[in-house]
C-alpha cells in the first residue's frame, strides 16, 4: 500500500512525479501498420500502472508529414491518422486516470511542419505579405540574394535558412527554421503566434491533460533584427537562444495552467550550459519544471555527478522549483551503450557511430544510475525501454534510417533512430509484439533479432532483470515517504563512492574500481546486484534502510 494519495489527487505531483516518455511511434501498434498508435497504448495502460509511475508524457502525436518524427505539426487539434484520432486520445487520457496516470503532451512552439497551413500561405504570398509576418522571412545575402540573410546553423547541421522559389521559379526570399527546412520558425513577435498557443495549450487541458512538455523552450525568440550569432556572448544576448522576453510567454502560459481547478504543470525541454540561466525559468509564476540535462549529459564520475547534483539542487531551491533527473529521452543515446564507453559522457556534438561499447558494463551502470537518480530529491523520467536496458541500435540499416539528423549532419551524426526503436513485448522474433502476429508491416525500424531475452515477457517473470528492478524500485519510492521531493544528506564515503540519505532510506553508489562496505544499516531495500559479502561491488547501487538520526531525518514536503 502507498503511504501518499493516489497521485492522480495530489496538488503538486509535479514535485515528486515518475514520467513516463511515451514515444507513440516506438510503443505498441495495434493495427498492425507497423507504426505505434494510440489504441497500442490503450492496451498496454496496465503494464504503466503496474510499472508504478505516475504520468505519461507522450511525444507529439498530432496531424504531421513526420519529417521529424512528428515534431513538425500541421495541425495541434487533431490526432496524426497513423496514431488514431482526436476521440482515442480523449478516451486514452481518461483511460489512462483510471489507472491513476497523469497524462502530458508535447508542445512544440518553436516551428510548425512546412504543411501547416500557415506556412503554406505563407509560401504563396508575396514577400513582405502579411502571411509571411508569421514566419522569418528575408531576402539573402550576396549580389544575386544567394546567401543565407545570417550565419545561424540548424541544430540538425548546415544553415539554418532555406530559399524559397518564387511563382515563376526564380528563387525567392529566404526563410529561418533551427531544426530541419520542413520546421520553419515562427515569428513570436506576432501576436496571432501567442494567441495560437495560448488557444492549443487551453485546448488540451480542456480534454483532461496534467500538464505540457515545451519541445525548444528557450529557442522561441529572436532578436527582430537577426543579427549574425557573434563570439563570446553573455547569456541573454545570443540572438536567438535563452531571450528576456521568454520569460513574459511563460508567464502568460502560467496564468492559463493555474486557471484550471485541478493542477497544470508546464514542463521545459532547455538545453543551456548554465542551470543558474534554466532555473530562471522556473522561478514563481513560471515554469514547474525542466529536465536536468546536467545530468543527463554528465559523464559516470563520482566527483562530477556529486558536482551536478549540488549544483541543480541549490540552484532549485533557490526557485524553490522541483529537480529532475533524467537519464535518456528519445534524442539521446542509449543509457546501456552509452555508459560502457570509454567516454561516458553525451554530447550531439561528439556523437558518432560505432565507438566501441562494453554492454554488460554499460548495463551495470545503467542500473546503478537507475537507482541514484529514483533516490534523488525531486521528480524522475524514465523513457520508453530504459526500464528494460534496451541499448542504442547502432547498426540500422542506412536506407531505413529516418532522423533528419542522420541526413541534415551528412551522416556525420548517426542520428537519434537507435533510441527510437519499436519496443520488444513478447515472444521470440521481431516484431516481439510489437504489432499483433497478423500484421501486415514490419515496424517502421527493424527490431535486432537477438532482443528475445529483453522483452518485457521474458524480464517480468526475471527477478534479476532491468524491468524487476524498475518495479521495486518504484514501488519503494511510492512507499517511503522520504522518497521523492524532500532533503537529503551526503554521508562521508570512500572516493569515488556516493552515498547519501533520505530521512531513514541511504543511497549508495559504487563508482570506484573496487568493493566497498556497505555503511551500517537495517535492512537492504533494494540493489542492482548482488552483494556478495557485505560489499558494494564497482558499479553497483543500494538502497538501505538507515537507522534514523534526530539531525539527519527532516520531514518528506
Ligand atoms: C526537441 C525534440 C527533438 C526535436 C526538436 C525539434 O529537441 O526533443 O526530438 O527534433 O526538438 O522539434
Amino acid at each position: 500500500m502507498s503511504h501518499r494519495q493516489p497521485s492522480t489527487e495530489r496538488t503538486h505531483w509535479w514535485r515528486d512525479a515518475v514520467i513516463y516518455q511515451v514515444y507513440v511511434r516506438s510503443f505498441a501498434d495495434a493495427n498492425g501498420d507497423g507504426v505505434g498508435d494510440l489504441a497500442g497504448v490503450r492496451t498496454r495502460l496496465p503494464y504503466l500502472r503496474d510499472l508504478g509511475v505516475d504520468a505519461l508524457w507522450f511525444t507529439p502525436w498530432y496531424v504531421s508529414p513526420m519529417a521529424d518524427g512528428g515534431y513538425d505539426v500541421a495541425d495541434y487539434r487533431a490526432i496524426d491518422p497513423t496514431h488514431g484520432t482526436l476521440a482515442e486520445a480523449e478516451q486514452l487520457i481518461s483511460e489512462a486516470h483510471e489507472h491513476g496516470l497523469r497524462t502530458i503532451v508535447d508542445i512544440i512552439p518553436n516551428h510548425v511542419s512546412d504543411q501547416h497551413p500557415w506556412f503554406a500561405a505563407a509560401v504563396a504570398a508575396e514577400p513582405g505579405s502579411p502571411e509571411r509576418e508569421r514566419f522569418w522571412f528575408r531576402p539573402g545575402r550576396g549580389p544575386q540574394g544567394d546567401e543565407p540573410p545570417n550565419n545561424w546553423t540548424s541544430n540538425f547541421g548546415g544553415p539554418a535558412w532555406s530559399r524559397t522559389k518564387n511563382p515563376d521559379g526564380t528563387p525567392g526570399d529566404w526563410y529561418l527554421h533551427l531544426f530541419a527546412p520542413e520546421q520553419p520558425d515562427l515569428n513570436w513577435n506576432h501576436p496571432d503566434v501567442a494567441a495560437e498557443h495560448e488557444d492549443v495549450i487551453r485546448f488540451w487541458f480542456d480534454r483532461g491533460v496534467a500538464g505540457i512538455r515545451i519541445d525548444s523552450a528557450a529557442l522561441l525568440v529572436k532578436a527582430p533584427e537577426l543579427p549574425d550569432v557573434g563570439p563570446n556572448l553573455a547569456p541573454g544576448d545570443h540572438p536567438h537562444v535563452d531571450r528576456e522576453e521568454l520569460h513574459g510567454i511563460y508567464r502568460r502560459w502560467r496564468d492559463i495552467a493555474d486557471s484550471y481547478p485541478q493542477p497544470r504543470a508546464l514542463v521545459a525541454e532547455i538545453w543551456l550550459p548554465d542551470m543558474h540561466r534554466t532555473v530562471r525559468y522556473l522561478r514563481p509564476g513560471e515554469l514547474h519544471a525542466a529536465f536536468n540535462f546536467d545530468f543527463l549529459t554528465c559523464p559516470w564520475d563520482a566527483t562530477r555527478l556529486r558536482d551536478r547534483i549540488d549544483t541543480t539542487i541549490h540552484t532549485h531551491r533557490a526557485v524553490d522549483a522541483p529537480p529532475t533527473w533524467v537519464l535518456s529521452n528519445h534524442d539521446v543515446t542509449r543509457p546501456v551503450t552509452r555508459y560502457g564507453r570509454a567516454d561516458t559522457s553525451f554530447s550531439f556534438e561528439t556523437r558518432r557511430r560505432g565507438v566501441p561499447t562494453d554492454l554488460r558494463l554499460g548495463a551495470r551502470r545503467a542500473r546503478a544510475a537507475a537507482l541514484l537518480a529514483l533516490a534523488l530529491p525531486g521528480s524522475a523520467y524514465i523513457y520508453q525501454g530504459e526500464e528494460l536496458g534496451l541499448p542504442e541500435v547502432e547498426d540500422i540499416p542506412l536506407e531505413h534510417i529516418q532522423d533528419p539528423m542522420y541526413t541534415q549532419s551528412g551522416g556525420v551524426d548517426p542520428g537519434r533512430d537507435g533510441a527510437r526503436v519499436p519496443l520488444p513485448w513478447s515472444g521470440q522474433a521481431p516484431s516481439y509484439g510489437f504489432s499483433p502476429p497478423e500484421a501486415a508491416a514490419e515496424p517502421w525500424l527493424p527490431q535486432p533479432p537477438n532482443w528475445a531475452h529483453r522483452t518485457v515477457e521474458e524480464q517480468a517473470g526475471d527477478p534479476a532483470s532491468f524491468l524487476s528492478l524498475y518495479r521495486t524500485a518504484l514501488r519503494i519510492r511510492r512507499a517511503e515517504p522520504a522518497l521523492g521531493d524532500g532533503p537529503m544528506s551526503w554521508l562521508d564515503s570512500a572516493p569515488d563512492v556516493l552515498a547519501f540519505t533520505r530521512g531513514d532510506v541511504c543511497c549508495v553508489v559504487n563508482l570506484s574500481a573496487t568493493p566497498t562496505p556497505l555503511p551500517p544499516h537495517g535492512r537492504v531495500l533494494v540493489s542492482s546486484g548482488p552483494l556478495p559479502d557485505g560489499q558494494l561491488p564497482p558499479d553497483t547501487a543500494a538502497w538501505l534502510r538507515f537507522p534514523p538520526s534526530p539531525n539527519r531525518t527532516e520531514p518528506a514536503r
